[in-house]
């Protein structure tokens, strides 16, 4: 019962997980008043507004995530493809025009990717003159993408990942907290999107990062969500999924490239 209603509102694989329904759902069946897991169920099936559905979702999510978590695509990032990606679209901009950086954190989380993508740009092409860069967060889960969006992280969160001088360079303390400095959180929109739902948007993004939520998906929402993914990619882009996560057998319209420590997909042509 509840394994196929969570695939079916958000992809997450959780049919031999009793233990996640039973430690995730209580709080919510607590709060309604539900005697059962099957009372639960019956209310979030029938609530129109949606919004236990919304509550279902942020619960069952996993959103563990930290700044540049596994730390190589982020040196893959300033050390090839930044470098590469800007030299190719340094030939198609006219002169005079900003040259244009879409990225897309796809299943962002709390922001830390996407942050740390900001800053890996900064470290690498330094005060943005010349550029206009656009970044972009989604995720499934609306809790996370208002954390995302708000850019404030506490002493562990920002312990994790973020080293002295990049803290002191990229943010700013806020009483106990450490919030990203404007200049960065400028660079960033955050939206909730389901990446098993097509959508299409204006620009074609040049890199997408989608790690580490695949992992939650079985094979036929894994393929779903590449080949959505790989419909906004531009056809020269990047995509960069997760260090356990693979599209071998997956979806034939991706290559692989490897750099030092980790791979990247390109579509082929
Ligand atoms: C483990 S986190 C990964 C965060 C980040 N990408 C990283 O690697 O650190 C997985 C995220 O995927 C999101 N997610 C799960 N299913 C999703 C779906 N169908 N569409 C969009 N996001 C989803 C979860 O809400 C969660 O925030």
């Amino acid at each position: 019962m509840w394994g196929t209603f969570i695939k079916s509102v958000c992809g997450n694989n959780i049919e031999d997980k009793a233990y996640l329904i039973e430690s995730r759902l209580s709080p919510i069946a607590k709060e309604l008043n539900c005697d059962s897991w099957q009372e639960l169920y019956y209310k979030v099936k029938n609530d129109i507004s949606g919004t236990l559905k919304r509550k279902i979702i942020n619960a069952i999510t996993t959103n563990e995530t930290s700044f540049f978590r596994d730390n190589s695509p982020f040196e893959m990032l300033k050390y090839k493809i930044l470098p590469d990606l800007i030299d190719k679209r340094k030939k198609t901009t006219p002169s005079g025009s900003d040259i244009p950086i879409r990225i897309w954190s796809a299943a962002c989380s709390t922001g830390q990717e996407l942050y740390s993508i900001a800053i890996a740009i900064r470290e690498t092409v330094g005060n943005l003159k010349g550029y206009d860069v656009r970044l972009l967060g989604t995720d499934i889960s609306d809790d996370v993408v208002t954390k995302a969006s708000r850019g404030i992280y506490g002493k562990i969160e920002i312990e994790r990942g973020l080293a002295p001088d990049m803290l002191n360079r990229y943010f700013e303390k806020k009483d106990s907290e450490w919030k990203i400095k404007d200049e960065i959180r400028a660079l960033a929109t955050f939206k909730h999107i389901n990446l098993l739902e097509s959508v299409t948007f204006p620009n074609k993004f040049d890199i997408v990062f989608c790690r580490n939520v695949a992992i939650y998906f079985l094979t036929d929402d894994r393929k779903k969500l590449y080949t959505n993914i790989g419909k906004e990619l531009a056809s020269d882009g990047y995509l960069i999924i997760g260090a356990t996560e693979s599209l071998a057998n997956l979806c034939p319209q991706f290559q692989s490239f490897r750099y030092l420590r980790s791979v990247y997909y390109q579509l082929k042509r």
